[in-house]
């Protein structure tokens, strides 16, 4: 249904953000550590009408229910995909930004659960929105962190920084390089040399669920045995100490601080457009989520292992959280398609699952 069949009039504002695709730096940004996301062309499109009164409802056109309404300012946590909606205004409302009601629908072609950041995508599409149409004095960086507040305090997953700053600041065709303790940032462009690749396992994940939290809570504990603030105050020569930590501390510490390096390495390297050690790194970074950090799953695996044997493959990794999603991988330039459902089609054939290739788009308009 559109805006105008639901609401009875058009809507004021719309405002669209994209997904992301990590490209290096995993589980580094509640680390303090460095992260390199781009966006992907698939985005999150919020419309929206300021109504008198406090009443909001919202639709969702990929759920298809009838609108659902609360108050803003009296937001109610209900586990379901409305207290990403209701997590905004209540993050808005609490930093003393007026957000009055609204007439809202909401359309995404960004993949739920793929690790392609859809909660991201709909945080900043929705702040975007409700900035314009109540001219909220908000900056992109405050609205980064806001998406994250309302994902931490009120969905309840305790996510870092990275998402909500990559749809908010890197354009197409860009990486982000995001310092996530400083917030210092620039961006890099995609180079030429290669083409990029997103392929989903068909196997979604779920970040309020406990593997996340346990990931996090067991990088702040091997911080604390090692006496620093976060893993990020660590280097290569502190390994030796870190290995030493009871099991499985060392190892997730060793992820985070080899990972650190891998993005300084993938950042020279992009900008020198150097496929070759991308890929390398690409592949470094995903044997270190699936051995030490143990955020991969056998399909994920495989899919990665399937890359390793196209030629025109120069690296494939696990990208987001981990537990499912999806797969970017890095082709000669050209080949990108052609790779991508060659690869799809044997993973399809020996799991039985439904893989979906992101990137390179195959129809206009971003749907998968
Ligand atoms: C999820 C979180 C991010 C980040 C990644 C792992 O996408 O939202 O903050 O921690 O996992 O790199």
């Amino acid at each position: 249904m559109t805006f105008e069949q639901l609401y009875g009039a058009p809507p004021d504002v719309r405002a669209s953000a994209p997904g992301r695709v990590n490209l290096i730096g995993e589980h580094t940004d509640y680390n303090g550590g460095y992260v390199l996301p781009t966006t992907i062309p698939q985005r999150t499109v919020v419309e929206l009408r300021p109504r008198h009164g406090g009443a909001v409802r919202v639709f969702s056109a990929d759920i298809g229910q009838p609108p659902i309404g609360y108050i803003a300012g009296a937001e109610v946590r209900h586990g379901r995909w409305i207290d990403y909606v209701e997590g905004i205004t209540w993050a808005l409302t609490r930093d003393g930004f007026a957000v009055g009601g609204a007439d809202i629908r909401i359309e995404s072609a960004v993949p739920l659960g793929s690790g392609l950041s859809s909660s991201a995508a709909l945080e900043i599409a929705l702040l975007r929105a409700l900035r314009e149409a109540f001219a909220l004095p908000i900056d992109d960086v405050q609205m980064a962190r806001l998406g994250q507040r309302a994902e931490n305090e009120f969905v309840g997953a305790p996510v870092g920084l990275m998402d909500q700053m990559a749809c908010t600041l890197a354009g197409d065709g860009e990486a982000l390089f995001l310092d996530t303790r400083s917030l210092e940032w620039s961006v890099v462009p995609m180079p030429a040399s290669v083409e990029l690749v997103v392929v989903t396992s068909g196997v979604a994940h779920h970040h309020a669920k406990g593997d996340y939290r346990t990931r996090r809570a067991e990088c702040e504990e091997a911080a604390r045995r090692l006496g620093v603030a976060q893993l990020r105050d660590l280097g290569a020569g502190d390994l030796d100490r870190a290995m030493r930590l009871p099991e499985p501390l060392g190892r997730r510490a060793r992820h985070v601080v080899t990972e650190d390096d891998r993005v300084l390495a993938a950042v020279a390297a992009l900008r020198a457009g150097d496929a070759a050690e991308l890929g390398r790194l690409f592949y470094a970074s995903h044997e270190s989520m699936r051995d030490d950090y143990e955020v991969s799953i056998p399909e994920i695996d495989l899919l990665v292992e399937l890359a390793r044997s196209v030629p025109d493959v120069y690296g494939a990794r696990l990208t987001g959280g981990g537990f499912g999603g999806a797969v970017v991988m890095l082709a000669r330039p050209g080949r990108g398609r052609e790779v991508a459902h060659a690869i799809a089609a044997d993973y399809a054939a020996r799991t039985g699952q439904r893989p979906t290739v992101l990137i390179p788009q195959s129809a206009v308009g971003g749907r998968p």
